[in-house]
């Protein structure tokens, strides 16, 4: 749930141009009905970021970004969703009312501050153990680490002492409930052992969430043993999917890019050595929950995981993954070292750097590591693997793209670029008559985000649009449909409020129905009806688009009726009123005379 109501985030909202607010960040120039400027979102030199003021949203027709007022202000300035509520109500001089809670959301609410309590707890006493003499050893093996006293503060280091329940009792003497501390993953309760510490006689680095609060602990064994690292479980206030170990410093960097690494050490290394966008993913793999929080905040990553065979493994994996959020990552190579915290130690941080100037496209990545599974020297296998790398070459559907990365690989492994282009030509065809592709019509051509691909139906997700752009169609769609004939779930809730915005004011305010979404992929597949879909439509030739229109309409109308008639049985005499009915309205869908405007 949304902290604010929606009254209040409407009430801001209106005190806040989005063009005045953008404008204080981008230089922004009319032409037309709307504001043109470099995309803050993505490197360009020819304008193809707009801000429109009679639908109060920006969108990038280079990146894809898009969004309200306050979609810019987590976007860019990287607040959450409250934050830039908060802000943007102090710009427009609106005091905030703090808002009431049901006795449930204050129960929660309460139990998740108590439990940030407990870990702030024991991370003052995991790190006063730390500097006491209980952890001279620790504080050792940490400075044999090469960590200076500024880091082991800066990301809060401490110690878990040999005995089995120290931590337990002094959290007991400081007033928690035995019921809080089994939350809190820091305790365990067994039958046969009693009370212990999760943690003990283990060199501790406490887990931060981007607010920089204590949310868990990882616990390394000090030298060799098992299991190395010891990680809190998932508790109310640890999710392990969306979290990323270093995100509270590198959320504030002033570079322009993350290094996403594999572990504790490593974080710790690249900021020790200046490199303060470093971030990990903790004990899992990549998860899409991460990738998301980085997209977010940068569209630059660099890949730093462990030159061995299942680092390459992980970036194989992370690579489409970042791709899907239309980032293009790189590849740092740290050999012949394992990880970025052995490479720093050994070389240092200029020798990074210039890793880091060097790192690999992903692609050439790839096919590298394509090329490791065929022996060159012989004719087949190497016409195996260049018919490989043509097939992978067609996966970039821009045809510039395509050829300049045909350019680059066929440079990178001797392979004859003028051969390798007929042979793309020749499987692009090929893939063309297979039998079994889907039709795709022209206002489907445009990239949409993958979470928005799967989920909603293409010809509701149109008629949306249409009624957005086409205020005056209004009345016709609403002749046949009501907001509940739309799928369950977002495109229901947008029609409703869609209806409710033409029936009640007679205009559409895309802004306000974006917002009302809480969740972020919500709010992209709003937006995608609202702006994807509405210039989609804008750019149809005039003359098709009456035509268009009723194919949409004939689509969801016929949709509707099928499904409210095949849940009634065949004997059913409203089945066949039902049945009537769909066919007269869809003849007169068809005799349909649409203005082409
Ligand atoms: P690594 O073993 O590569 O960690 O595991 P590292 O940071 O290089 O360890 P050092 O340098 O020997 O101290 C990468 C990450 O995987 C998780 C930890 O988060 C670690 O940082 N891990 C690893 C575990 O959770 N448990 C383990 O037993 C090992
Ligand atoms: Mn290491």
């Amino acid at each position: 749930m949304s902290y604010y109501d929606q009254d209040t985030i409407e009430e801001v909202r209106r005190a806040n141009d989005i063009v005045d607010v953008i404008k204080e960040y981008v230089p922004l120039k009319k032409s037309g009905s709307n504001y043109f400027g470099l995309c803050p979102f993505h490197g360009e030199k020819t304008p193809s970021f707009s801000v429109s003021p009679s639908r109060q949203m920006y969108h990038c027709f280079g990146c894809g970004a898009s969004g309200t007022v306050y979609q810019f202000m987590e976007n860019y300035l990287h607040m959450s969703f409250p934050e830039a509520v908060e802000a943007l109500a102090s710009r427009a001089g609106i005091t905030l009312k703090k808002q009431e809670l049901t006795g449930e959301q204050k129960r929660k609410n309460d139990r998740k501050k108590t439990l940030l309590a407990v870990q702030k707890d024991a991370a003052v006493y995991f790190y006063s153990l730390l500097h006491s003499p209980h952890g001279e050893k620790c504080l050792e093996y940490f400075k044999k680490r090469g960590l200076s006293d500024e880091t082991m503060t800066k990301f809060g280091l401490g110690y878990s002492d040999m005995y089995s329940n120290d931590l337990y009792q002094y959290l007991k003497k400081k007033g928690y409930s035995d019921d809080i501390l089994r939350d809190s993953g820091l305790v365990t309760f067994d039958e046969r052992y009693g009370v212990r510490d999760k943690f003990f006689n283990r060199a501790m680095f406490p887990v931060m969430d981007q607010y920089s609060k204590v949310i868990a602990f990882g616990g390394r064994v000090m030298g060799d043993g098992e299991p190395k690292y010891l990680n809190s479980p998932e508790t109310d206030i640890f999710h392990k999917s969306y979290t990323l170990y270093g995100l509270h410093l590198a959320r504030r960097t002033r570079r322009d890019y993350f290094i996403l690494c594999e572990g504790y050490m490593d974080v710790i290394a690249l900021h020790q050595a200046g490199f303060d966008c470093a971030v990990a993913s903790l004990g899992t793999s990549l998860t899409p929950g991460q990738t998301d929080i980085i997209a977010r905040i940068t569209k630059n990553v660099y890949l730093s995981y462990d030159s061995d065979g299942a680092g390459v493994k992980a970036i194989l994996r992370a690579i489409p993954m970042f791709r899907a959020k239309g980032i293009t990552p790189r590849i740092i190579h740290m050999d012949p070292y394992k990880d970025p915290d052995e490479f720093i130690k050994a070389l240092g941080a200029d020798e990074y750097q210039k890793r880091i100037d060097e790192a690999e496209n992903f692609f050439i990545f790839e096919i590298r590591q394509l090329q490791k599974n065929y022996d060159m020297s012989d004719p087949a296998a190497r016409t195996q693997f260049e018919t490989e790398t043509a097939k992978k070459l067609l996966e970039f559907k821009i045809e510039l793209e395509r050829d300049n990365y045909t350019d680059t690989v066929c440079r990178e492994f001797s392979i004859p670029v003028d051969a390798m282009k007929s042979l793309i030509r020749r499987l692009a065809v090929e893939e063309m008559n297979r039998p079994v592709r889907i039709n795709t019509r022209p206002d489907e051509t445009v990239h949409r985000p993958d979470d928005v691909k799967k989920k909603d139906d293409p010809d509701e997700m149109r008629l949306l649009s249409w009624i957005a752009d086409r205020p005056d169609l209004f009345g016709t769609v609403s002749e046949y449909l009501k907001p509940e004939d739309f799928d369950d779930g977002i495109l229901q809730n947008i029609a409703t409020q869609l209806y409710d915005q033409i029936e009640h004011n007679g205009i559409v305010s895309p802004a306000v129905i974006i917002d009302s979404f809480d969740e972020v992929d919500d709010q992209n597949r709003a937006s995608w009806i609202f702006h994807e879909n509405v210039r989609s439509l804008q750019e149809t030739p005039k003359e098709e688009k009456g035509k268009a229109f009723v194919i949409t309409l004939t689509k969801v109308v016929k949709k509707s009726y099928d499904k409210r008639i095949s849940t009634l049985d065949a004997t059913d005499m409203d089945r066949f009123s039902l049945i009537k009915e769909e066919k007269e309205s869809l003849d007169k869908i068809a005799r349909l005379r649409i203005a082409d405007a």
